[in-house]
C-alpha cells in the first residue's frame, strides 16, 4: 500500500509540477502614479473571419503574424487601474456562457481577478468605451446582480441612449443579441449610473473621448498621471493583423462602417506621431505597445519594453 503511493507520488508530482507552468494570466505596469493590472480575459473564437475582405487576404496577414483563421481568435484584455479616485475597471469582457458561440472562450475576468488579489468587490469604477457585448457582458455575475456590487458604472451618453432605445437587430449576424446583453448588464447599476458626456473627464486624470463609427457613442479613454499618458483605445481597432495593418477592413458589427475607417485612421495617426503607450482590448495578450505608421493607409504594432518584469522570484501557480 505504502509502496503504490509512493509509485503514485513519483509519477504525479512531476506532472502537476507540468502543470503549473502557464504564464500568469496578469500583467502589472505603472503610468504615473497609478499601478495598472490587464487582466486576462480569455479570447474571442470566430469559425469564420468576422472582417468584410477577401478571406485569402485575412489569411495572409494573419499568417505572417503567425496566427491562424481557422478559427481566429481575438484576445479580450481588460485594465483595472489604482488611482486616487479609487479602482477602475475598463470594459468587464465578455462573461462567457455558451448560449452566445463567439464568447464562450472569454469569461475568464473573475476567476484571473480572484488569482490576482483583485477581488470584484474592491472595484469603485467600472467604465465601458462602447456597449458591445464582449465588453460589457461581465457586467453581470454568474449568479445574477450585479459582478462589481460596489461599484458605480460610467458609460458615454450617445452610447447608452443608442442600446436603450435601439429596437432593432443591428446586423443579421447579432440579431438583438448585443442589445439585450447591453440592458442586462447595465440594469444592476441603473441607482449609480453615471452618464459620462463627449469629450468630458468623469474622474480626475480620465478623459472619455469620442470616435464614433465601430458604435454611435464608442469612446477611447485617455489616462494620464505625472506626466505620463495611456490611451485605452477600445475596439477604435481589433488587432495587428486585421485593422491596425488594413484598416480599410470592416468589421461586422460596426454601426457606420466609413466613419469607423475614418476615427481609427485618426487616432491610429495620432498615437503613431505622439508615440503614445497605447492599451489595445483585442491585441495579443496584454495588448500593451506602441503605434507605428508603416504605409501610406497602413500600421504596425510594437510590443512595449516589459515593464516591472519583477525579481525573479518564482511565484505560485494560480489555480
Ligand atoms: C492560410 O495560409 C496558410 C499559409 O499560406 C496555409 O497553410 C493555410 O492552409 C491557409 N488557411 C486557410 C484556412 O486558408
Ligand atoms: C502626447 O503625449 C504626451 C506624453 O505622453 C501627452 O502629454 C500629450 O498630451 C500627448 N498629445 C496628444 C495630442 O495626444
Amino acid at each position: 500500500m505504502f509502496l503504490r503511493s509512493a509509485i503514485f507520488l513519483l509519477c504525479f508530482v512531476p506532472i502537476l509540477g507540468f502543470l503549473c507552468q502557464e504564464n500568469s494570466p496578469v500583467y502589472r505596469f505603472t503610468i504615473g502614479d497609478i499601478r495598472a493590472t490587464v487582466i486576462y480575459d480569455g479570447f474571442l473564437t470566430f469559425t469564420t473571419p468576422p472582417f468584410f475582405a477577401p478571406v485569402e487576404d485575412v489569411n495572409a496577414s494573419y499568417s505572417a503574424c503567425f496566427r491562424s483563421i481557422d478559427p481566429l481568435t481575438l484576445s479580450q484584455n481588460v485594465l483595472v487601474l489604482d488611482t486616487e479616485a479609487g479602482r477602475v475597471l475598463i470594459d468587464p469582457g465578455a462573461r462567457g456562457g455558451e448560449e452566445v458561440p463567439v464568447l464562450a472562450s472569454a469569461g475568464l475576468l473573475f476567476k484571473n481577478m480572484r488569482a490576482a488579489g483583485i477581488p470584484p468587490e474592491s472595484i469603485d469604477h467600472v467604465f465601458l468605451t462602447h456597449g458591445h457585448a464582449d465588453h460589457v457582458s461581465g457586467l453581470l455575475g454568474l449568479e445574477g446582480g450585479p459582478a462589481f456590487p460596489n461599484a458605480k458604472l460610467y458609460v458615454g451618453v450617445t452610447e447608452n441612449r443608442f442600446w436603450m432605445t435601439e429596437p432593432l437587430p443591428i446586423s443579421e449576424d447579432h440579431p438583438l443579441r448585443d442589445t439585450l446583453l447591453y440592458r442586462d448588464g447595465v440594469a444592476p447599476y441603473a441607482p449609480s449610473l453615471q452618464l459620462v458626456e463627449e469629450d468630458s473627464s468623469p474622474l480626475p486624470g480620465f478623459r472619455f473621448m469620442s470616435n464614433t463609427g465601430h458604435s454611435p457613442g464608442h469612446n477611447y479613454i485617455e489616462v494620464e498621471s505625472n506626466g505620463e499618458t495611456l490611451i485605452v483605445s477600445g475596439d477604435t481597432w481589433e488587432s495587428k493583423p486585421d485593422q491596425l495593418q488594413n484598416p480599410d477592413w470592416q468589421i461586422g458589427t460596426e454601426t457606420d462602417p466609413p466613419m469607423a475607417r475614418r476615427s481609427r485612421v485618426k487616432l491610429l495617426r495620432k498615437v503613431a506621431r505622439n508615440r503614445s503607450l497605447v492599451l489595445s482590448f483585442h491585441e495579443a495578450f496584454p495588448g500593451l505597445g506602441h503605434v507605428v505608421k508603416s504605409g501610406r493607409r497602413s500600421f504596425d504594432w510594437v510590443v512595449a519594453p516589459p515593464r516591472n518584469i519583477g525579481t525573479g522570484v518564482v511565484q505560485k501557480c494560480f489555480s
